[in-house]
């Protein structure tokens, strides 16, 4: 019997990106499969985010390919970019809710803004699986400013969660979290990325969170990949560029 085939939902190819004179990004290639976690570690100002934001289309870029869900984005049109977005899901760093808004209203807002259109019941349904799969199902009616930031966190991935994507791209996703919040939203990307299969894409120095949730780790320096590879490949190395990740003091 043939292995079954795991498709690739995300493809990097030879990516190359600059601003004005200064190289951000140079020859960046990497895939990712179905329900696996890339890790992209790299100090600040290494290109992480903007690494995702070209993957996202926010950024234009100079050489390389993209494809998402075996579908190239190099000049696709607006609405097609539309439809790709539908199966990816963004947790910012700053969980982006919106203050003026409830928790049911923050998470209703992907909804209302989809194609599809959604009966009150069914709106109601998603927001209350979304918030249950979040384990913060009596936030319902609470407002942002009433939530710790732990709870914020969960919101916003709740918000992320409910249409469904297929990849999700977590920017730091326990930065300005205390070591046990931490653990719950890692625990909890584990348990999404399970019962969702889910893929991901995660940036991130918390070296718990690497560890927890990187099936795969890619270490951007100086705009170039220095490696790929697993946790334990990383623990093992002795390059000095990984090895500086795991100093404690
Ligand atoms: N819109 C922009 N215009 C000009 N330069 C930019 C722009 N966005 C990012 N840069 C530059 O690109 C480089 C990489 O930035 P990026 O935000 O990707 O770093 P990062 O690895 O995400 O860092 P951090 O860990 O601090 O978030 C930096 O030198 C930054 O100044
Ligand atoms: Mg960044």
């Amino acid at each position: 019997m043939d292995a079954l085939e795991i498709n690739t939902v995300l493809k990097v190819k030879g990516l190359c990106k600059s601003f004005r004179d200064m190289v951000v990004l140079e020859d960046i290639s990497f895939e990712l499969k179905e329900n696996e976690n890339l890790v992209v570690l790299g100090k600040s100002g290494s290109g992480k985010s903007v690494l995702i934001k070209c993957i996202i289309g926010l950024l234009e870029f100079e050489k390389g390919s993209i494809e998402i869900l075996e579908k190239l984005t190099a000049g696709i049109t607006k609405s097609k970019w539309n439809e790709l977005r539908s199966n990816i899901g963004f947790l910012f760093q700053n969980n982006a809710l919106y203050d003026s808004m409830s928790v049911k209203e923050n998470l209703e807002f992907p909804l209302r803004r989809a194609k599809i259109k959604y009966t009150d019941t069914e709106l109601q349904e998603k927001v209350r699986e979304a918030l249950s799969d979040v384990q913060l199902e009596h936030t319902l009616n609470m407002m942002p400013n009433e939530l710790s930031g732990g709870m914020k966190k969960r919101i916003a991935l709740a918000r992320t969660l409910i249409l469904k994507p297929k990849i999700i791209f977590y920017d730091e996703p326990t930065s300005g979290l205390d070591p046990i919040t931490s653990r719950e939203i890692i625990e909890l990307m584990n348990s999404i990325k399970k019962k969702y299969k889910t893929s991901a894409v995660i940036i991130s120095h918390d070296m718990h969170c690497v560890k927890k949730t990187g099936d795969k780790i890619m270490l951007l320096w100086d705009g170039k990949c220095k490696a790929i590879g697993t946790y334990e490949d990383f623990e093992k190395s002795k390059e000095k560029e990984i090895v500086s990740f795991f100093i404690k003091e």
